[in-house]
């Protein structure tokens, strides 16, 4: 979370249902009050944020993660209960997936759903808030068409006939079929640029930090090319690293990126030590000297890749006996300082703050 943030400190995604706190940590609806220094008054939850099965296009699911917005775009302030202290001035800004359903059709995976911007202003103890769905490729045609048209995390669309499914294999390959749903995260460059961004290269997309426009694809200039990379990179006011999973040449490629510039550069290269190909690396850990790539079990995997129905592990294979490394490499040099045998197989989603110490 952040307030007019820093470069990198606006985020969104894999964490589903988390609410927005600031400055005092209570949960609404009166349940615990924790770590303030005087009792907050109860609060009423208000009817408009009652999940009934019947919102959401037809969802029948109760869980409010499922819940999908009602409309594609919304922005008005928020009556505030309590205060909004003075001091509290900026914007915060999260991404993750909001639309769930196609017509009356629901998906299925929480990370299939489309983009869904939400904005929360802070100013003079008032809070504005909006939302905004993301206008990506795959976003428009399933809503012009009324059905699934991309590649999305676990689904595929549906085959007309044999000759349509053979195009979009075909297509799958020059990365045309994958989705540029942008719904893992959103940050801010150093340049000031906000983009969102999901596992697919193709699905950055720089959107208006004010308005929640989707501005256009933000192009990356260098020919690395590659169709995905790891959903979270690490920003900072100077700096953005990422990997690139080399799936033919099982390894990955570690890339910096300056502020200003649109063109990743190869700092080093990591060979994978085990199985048929690199892990997911959903994300990855900095120090400040050091890039973490982290080597684990559940890997990607082709043959899922190319499935027209989902897998049990989705686009990924869980290869136990391949163990699990945790590559550490110089940012200055690029060369690999370690090789961490991390544990027999194990898996790792989401890191923050690390620390790495040579021993
Ligand atoms: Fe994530």
């Amino acid at each position: 979370m952040a307030v007019s943030g820093k470069p990198g400190s606006v985020k969104g995604g894999c964490s589903f249902g988390r609410a927005v706190n600031f400055s005092r940590k209570h949960h609404k609806g009166g349940l615990r009050v924790r770590n303030v220094a005087t009792r907050l008054p109860e609060t009423q939850v208000s009817p408009e944020t009652q999940v009934s099965p019947e919102k959401g296009g037809g969802n029948e699911r109760k869980l409010a993660a499922w819940t999908s917005i009602r409309q594609e775009r919304w922005e008005g302030e928020l009556a505030v209960q309590g205060e909004i202290p003075l001091w509290l001035n900026g914007t915060y800004l999260r991404n993750g997936p909001g639309l769930w359903h196609i017509g009356d059709y629901n998906f299925r995976h929480l990370f299939d759903g489309y983009a869904t911007l939400v904005r929360l202003h802070f100013q003079d103890g008032r809070l504005i808030a909006g939302h905004r769905q993301i206008q990506s490729e795959a976003y428009k045609a399933a809503i012009k068409n009324k059905k699934l048209c991309y590649r999305e995390f676990s689904e595929v669309p549906k085959a007309d006939n044999f000759l349509s499914y053979v195009g979009e294999l075909a297509s799958l390959f020059s990365g045309a079929s994958l989705t540029d749903n942008a719904n893992t995260g959103v940050v801010r460059l150093g340049d000031g640029r906000v983009v969102c961004l999901t596992e697919t290269i193709k699905g950055s997309i720089i959107i208006d930090p004010d308005t929640l426009e989707t501005m256009g694809k933000f192009e990356y200039s260098d020919t690395l090319g590659g169709l995905i990379h790891s959903a979270h990179p690490i920003v900072t006011e100077s700096e953005f690293w990422t990997l690139l999973p080399d799936l033919v040449k099982p390894g990955y490629i570690v890339v910096r990126m300056e502020p200003g510039s649109n063109e990743r550069k190869v700092i080093g290269r990591v060979n994978c030590r085990g199985g048929p190909a690199p892990g997911w690396v959903h994300s990855f850990p900095v120090t400040e000297h050091y890039v973490v790539v982290p080597e684990m079990s559940l890997r990607y995997c082709a043959q899922n890749l190319l499935r027209a129905e989902p897998t049990p592990l989705y686009k990924f294979e869980w290869h136990p006996l391949s163990k699990a490394f945790m590559h550490v490499m110089c940012k200055a040099s690029g060369k690999i300082v370690s090789s961490l045998y991390h544990l027999p197989y194990c898996y790792n989603f989401i890191y923050n703050n690390s620390v790495f110490f040579l021993m």
